[in-house]
């Protein structure tokens, strides 16, 4: 058994016990104003911070193989006017968090192999899947989004986070069909004279993969839609965009089904990563009168989420967040007794892509311990300076987020904010100063778990000294499980 108690507690920037805690549960729903606050909530930072991940770790009392499973519980932190901070939290009330929770018991199985308790025979043949809704919460088109990439978005009331139920965006999704839970945000599309627009993805699997590019207006309308089939199967969970191209990396896994079907695995124990070959590189023109797809191979490791990407001369820059091997849970493994030496950490990798020679070339870029980034809302898509992501608190080796990492990318400058021993940080959500002229003049909005206190803060950092003293602290009165991703909106709901 790998057990962190056993190591030399003095080597550990954390302790794990404190760690394992900010894998509880957290069954109610709050809704307060936060009046817990150290510092000064920025008068001007006005808005919703919406944000998304699994609130259950059990079900019923059956624990959960991977938290990936857990049911989505959506929190709005809201900024308003007059400098209050109002906290609320909900459960989306999908089909299949109802139905367990009226009848007390687990009925679905999880993707990431949660099994239901009875052993195989239990599982046996049974592949329904639950959507749970967990991993990011986007406000598009006057609709607050749950998504979750097997199968639809949920909405909800943006002011009273209640779930209204699966959207199909106004007929662009057919009952079964799924969207990434990646949309990325194009701040003036090209092909919409400059106006916003969301881009986002779908994936049907099997022997080949049909990838399908949406893009919607703002007011949530689509405007273009176009399939492409790659052979393979594909694991894709995020992509990045140019103002011309979307890219996706197919990472180099094979699925192997049968283990799930036969209810001794979970499908995402049945994806195998075979890190000796190269992952391929899809590159899918936006305009879709444009020039055909092509694919690159490429040797990135595995990939989940992607920073940025961006066109400069002729060539396409992609900065990706590369693993040297899959983080795979293992059937005899417990998420919470993960030795994170025994796991490669995830690196920012920039690939410069030539798309008329055909050459890909690489360069590590930050070899620190790093997940969950973002950047100025107006340069997805375009050449930046300044990137924002979760990293561990020292500068070698794996373990928990407990730090954001700001990275100049002109000068090579970092800057860390270290939460640790205590403190666990989630996805940092940069907000612009609405007149700011410099790139990183904003805030850095984080849920930081603090494991002393069993609570979880909402902590506001400045953008351009990330050092310093956080601008404010608000402590909640309770504890958020660690969280997957959020966005953040100018609009104040409450
Ligand atoms: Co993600």
């Amino acid at each position: 058994m790998t057990n962190l108690i056993s190591k030399d507690q003095q080597t550990l920037s954390y302790n794990p016990q404190q760690w394992r805690q900010g894998y509880q549960s957290q069954p109610n729903e709050y809704d307060y104003f936060i009046e817990d606050i150290e510092g000064k909530v920025p008068e001007e930072l006005q808005g919703t911070f919406f944000r998304n991940g699994p609130g259950l770790l059990e079900v019923q009392g059956t624990p959960l193989k991977h938290p990936f499973d857990g049911d989505g519980m959506i929190c709005a932190v809201s900024f308003l006017p007059n400098g209050k901070v109002h906290f609320r939290n909900r459960f989306v009330r999908t089909e299949g968090y109802v139905q367990e929770q009226k009848e007390g018991r687990m009925i679905y199985r999880g993707v990431f192999g949660t099994e239901k308790p009875g052993g195989w025979i239990n599982n046996l043949f049974d592949i329904k899947i639950k959507n749970i809704a967990n991993t990011n919460v986007i406000y598009w088109g006057k609709k607050l989004l749950a998504l979750w990439e097997a199968a639809e978005p949920y909405r909800l009331d943006p002011k009273t986070l209640e779930t209204i139920g699966i959207d199909y965006l106004d007929g662009v999704l057919n009952p079964g069909d799924s969207i990434s839970a990646h949309p990325r945000f194009d701040p003036a599309s090209e092909l919409d004279n400059g106006q916003p627009c969301l881009v986002n993805f779908s994936i049907k699997p099997g022997l080949s993969s049909k990838i399908t590019i949406h893009e919607f207006a703002s007011d949530g309308s689509l405007l273009r839609r176009h399939s492409h089939t790659v052979p393979g199967f594909s694991f894709i969970h995020d992509f990045a965009i140019t103002p011309h191209y979307c890219l996706l990396l197919q990472n180099p896994v094979t699925f192997n089904p049968l283990p799930y079907i036969l209810g001794l695995k979970g499908a995402g124990e049945c994806v195998n990563f075979h890190p000796k070959k190269p992952s391929k590189l899809i590159i899918i023109p936006r305009n879709p009168s444009d020039e055909k797809m092509k694919v690159l191979e490429i040797n990135s490791g595995f990939v989940f989420h992607h920073v940025n990407a961006f066109e400069k001369d002729n060539d396409i820059y992609l900065d990706s967040i590369c693993y040297d091997s899959l983080p795979q849970v293992k059937p005899d493994t417990d998420y919470k007794e993960t030795d994170f030496d025994t796991l490669d950490p995830g690196q920012i990798w920039r690939f410069k892509i030539n798309l008329e020679r055909e050459t890909i070339e690489k360069e590590m870029i930050e070899s620190r311990c790093c997940e969950f980034s973002d950047i100025h809302p107006n340069n997805v898509g375009r050449n930046y300076r300044y990137l924002f992501i979760g990293t561990a608190h020292k500068d070698k080796g794996n373990a928990p987020l407990q730090a954001i990492l700001k990275l100049d990318l002109l000068t090579g400058e970092k800057q860390v904010h270290s939460f640790a021993p205590q403190g666990y940080v989630g996805e940092p959500i940069f907000v612009p100063q609405p007149d700011a002229t410099n790139e990183d003049q904003g805030w850095i909005l984080v849920v930081v778990y603090d494991g002393d206190k069993h609570r979880s803060d909402i902590v506001i950092l400045d953008g351009e000294n990330l050092e310093k003293e956080p601008i404010a602290i608000l402590h909640l009165k309770h504890h958020i499980p660690y969280g997957l991703h959020g966005n953040w909106t100018s609009e104040v709901f409450l």
